[in-house]
This record gives structure tokens, sequence and C-alpha cells, in this order.
């Protein structure tokens, strides 16, 4: 990586802002964290700066308020899970900017953590608003930004900030960018990519720009249908991005050209209807009748995609194969999360719902490395600049 990080910048008992990602999912009844992984992931460059003597103001957002105060959405749920895991106070300032934050500030001591309120709770944080970055920036000496899988927005308090402070990357996003960068520079082949989720359209990018790195590209989930439909094979009532038949098409032919072999369902769970009493059955492509719909990918591609995985040295997994929410639509994900767990292979897990799997099966130690980021890592493994990285300060060539 050639931007600067906190081991190239002093910041013993100086006041280090440090943007993290703290978007965390949340028990929609009783609100309490349902998965912590985002704030575990922190801790090597919380410790580091506390260790240094350094004065630690988080900051974060939670969900998406618009600009405005959601009582749900406070992050003191967060600050004593932090604090536990820290095993030190954790305070949380009653906004982000102001002069009660700049109070709670001065009286942090060294190795002392604050966070801060909901940076959401402000439309000035989405808008990328220059004072409002500058008013963050004036509470601190150095800006850190460990926040990876946020960076792919150019907001206040990831992008906006670092024009007013000296803005290096934490111990996290250096992670991030050097595991997820191995996979577009040098995998070990052969190389696969096991692509999945809803839409097609979420992954153009990613399946564009790493498809002259990829030795197999295996396709399942729901953008698999639009893949089969390009391909002349009745889908039912299956999410089909029309706007997006051509470009699987013509994915299919680079594949072709680029003697990468291109893998799809040659089999699927198909149903009725999306509820807990719907008809399932298992039907060969060849097969979906036009009212049923495919909802995970079936037996006989469970064990083709294994087979080619099993021969892989890299794998990059994105995506559930079904709807995987839906527990009777969940073997095909579950399938390759245990598979993948178990290979010798260097298997790298894109975040967000792929990340959540992996997480809820207590597989995450078994894989080589779980992204923080969904769309975050999208945007880099297409080939996208991150405006949260781009504004940290280079290395010196
Ligand atoms: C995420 O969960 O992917 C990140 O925290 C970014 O959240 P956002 O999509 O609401 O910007």
């Amino acid at each position: 990586m050639n931007k600067l990080t906190i081991r190239d910048i002093g910041v013993d008992g100086k006041r280090v802002l440090v943007r993290v990602d703290f978007n965390v999912p949340l028990d929609e009844e009783t609100g309490a964290i349902t998965d912590d992984s985002r704030i575990r992931a922190t801790l090597p460059t919380i410790k580091y700066l506390i260790d240094r003597g350094a004065k630690v103001i988080l900051c974060s957002h939670l969900g998406r308020p618009r600009g405005k105060v959601v009582e749900k959405l406070r992050l003191v749920v967060v600050a004593q899970r932090l604090s536990q895991l820290l095993g030190q106070p954790v305070e949380v300032a009653a906004n982000c900017i102001g002069s009660e934050v700049k109070k709670a500030v001065e009286k942090l001591g060294e190795g002392d953590v604050l966070l801060l309120e909901n940076i959401r709770f402000h439309p000035e944080e989405e808008e990328n608003d220059a004072s409002f970055a500058r008013a963050l920036a004036r509470l601190a000496d150095i800006y850190v930004n460990d926040a990876f899988g946020a960076s792919h927005r150019a907001h206040a308090s990831i992008a906006g900030v670092a024009n007013y402070l000296p803005a290096v990357a934490g111990l996290l996003i250096e992670k991030e960018l050097e595991v997820l960068g191995s996979i577009l520079t040098n995998p070990a082949h052969p190389f696969a990519e096991l692509a999945g989720g809803a839409k097609v359209s979420d992954k153009i990018g990613v399946l564009e720009n790493i498809m002259d790195k990829v030795d197999c590209l295996l396709i399942g989930g729901g953008m698999a249908a639009t893949f089969l439909k390009a391909k002349s094979y009745e889908v039912g009532t299956s999410l089909v991005e029309k706007d997006k038949l051509a470009l699987a098409a013509k994915l299919m032919r680079d594949a072709a050209q680029r003697g990468v072999r291109l893998m799809l369902p040659v089999d699927v769970v198909v149903a009725d209807t999306l509820s807990a009493e719907s008809k399932v059955k298992a039907v060969s492509v060849e097969d979906i009748a036009p009212d049923w719909r495919i909802v995970d990918i079936g037996p006989q591609t469970i064990s083709n995609f294994s087979e080619e995985l099993r021969g892989c040295k890299t794998i990059f997994w994105n995506g559930p194969m079904g709807i995987y929410e839906m527990p009777q639509f969940a073997q095909g994900t579950k399938a390759m999360a245990r598979l993948l767990a178990g290979l010798e292979a260097t298997t790298i897990i894109g975040g967000g719902s792929t990340a959540e799997v992996v997480t809820e099966m207590k597989l995450t130690d078994k894989m080589t490395f779980v992204s923080t980021g969904g769309g975050a890592s999208l945007r880099f493994l297409g080939g996208e600049t991150l405006p949260g990285v781009e504004a940290l300060l280079n290395k010196k060539a």
C-alpha cells in the first residue's frame, strides 16, 4: 500500500480522530448487536493507539438515519460492547461536534477512548460539507481512517476531514487492502471466484475486473437466473435483470475467449412462493416451470462447484447461493461455506451478506480472511479508487 499508516506517524500523547465502521447489525426487537465482527476488527488499531498513550476519539455511522437523530441508532450499545472488548470504559459523547464534545475531548487522559455520537445524525456528513469536516478536524491532531467498510463513501468524516489533518490509514484498512489487493496482483493458481447474490448489476465491476485473473468463475445465487436466461433457459418467475442479459452473454463470451471456466448451475431448487409453506423441489435447469422461482442451487450443482473448488489454491467468494435468509433455501450457501472452511486453499470472503453467513455459522476462523467491507470490497475489487483511501497521505517514493 502506498499510503502512510499509524505506524509511520508519532501518535504518543496526541488526540487522534479515528473513523471506524461500527455499522453493525442490530436485533430489530431488542436493539442488541447480532454480529460484533466490525468492532473486533478495529481492536488492533485502537489498542495500538491506547498503548502509545494517544487520546482516542472514535467516530462512526450506524444505519442510515438520513441526517436526523434516530433514537434506536444511537451508539451507546456499540460503546458498551467496545468497552467489554477493551476492558476499559468507553464514553459516548452527546454529539459529534460542538462545545460539549470539545469539553469531553479536553477531559481525555492518555489512553482514554471517547466515541462520538452517530455521525450520520448530521446531514453534512453525507454531503461532505467542508465546515462540518473542519469542525471534526478541530477535535484532533491526527486523523486515522480505519473504516474500510465505509471507504467507498466520499463523506465528511471519511474524505473531507483528511483535508485538515495529517491523515493516515489504520491497521484494518492496511490489512484489507493488502489481502484484497493480493487477489488482483498475485493470486496462487488455480484461482476461482464464487459469485452469488441477488443481482448481476452489483457485481459487474468485479466480474469484469477479475476475469483476466481467474481460472474459473462459478455463478450461483439470484444472479444465475440472468445468466441462464441469457442462454435461453426458462427461469420461471425468478428475478431477471433484463437490461443485463446482453452483459451476461458478453461475460460468458469473454470467459470462453480467455479460457476461463465459467460454471452455471446445472440444477436449482425452485419454489412456488417465498414463504415457510411454499412447495420446494430440485429440478434440472432445463425443467424450470414458468410459475416457479429459483431459490437456491441444486444438489448436483453443489457437487460440481465443490469438485471444482477443491482443486483451487485461491478462492474469492462473494454473494450467497440462494435466498439464505429463509432456512429452507440456505442449503447451497451453507454447503459452500462448509466446503471453503475445510479447504487448505487461501479463502477470501467478501463482506456484507457472505460475511454474515460465515460469522453465523462460526466459520470465520476457518477462512483465510473475511472482509469487513460489503460495497467497499466490491468497489475495490472492481478496480475503483476508494475516496477514503485516496484522501490519506502517500508514502514518500
Ligand atoms: C456498510 O455497511 O456497507 C458500510 O457501513 C457502509 O454503509 P452504507 O451503505 O450505509 O454507506
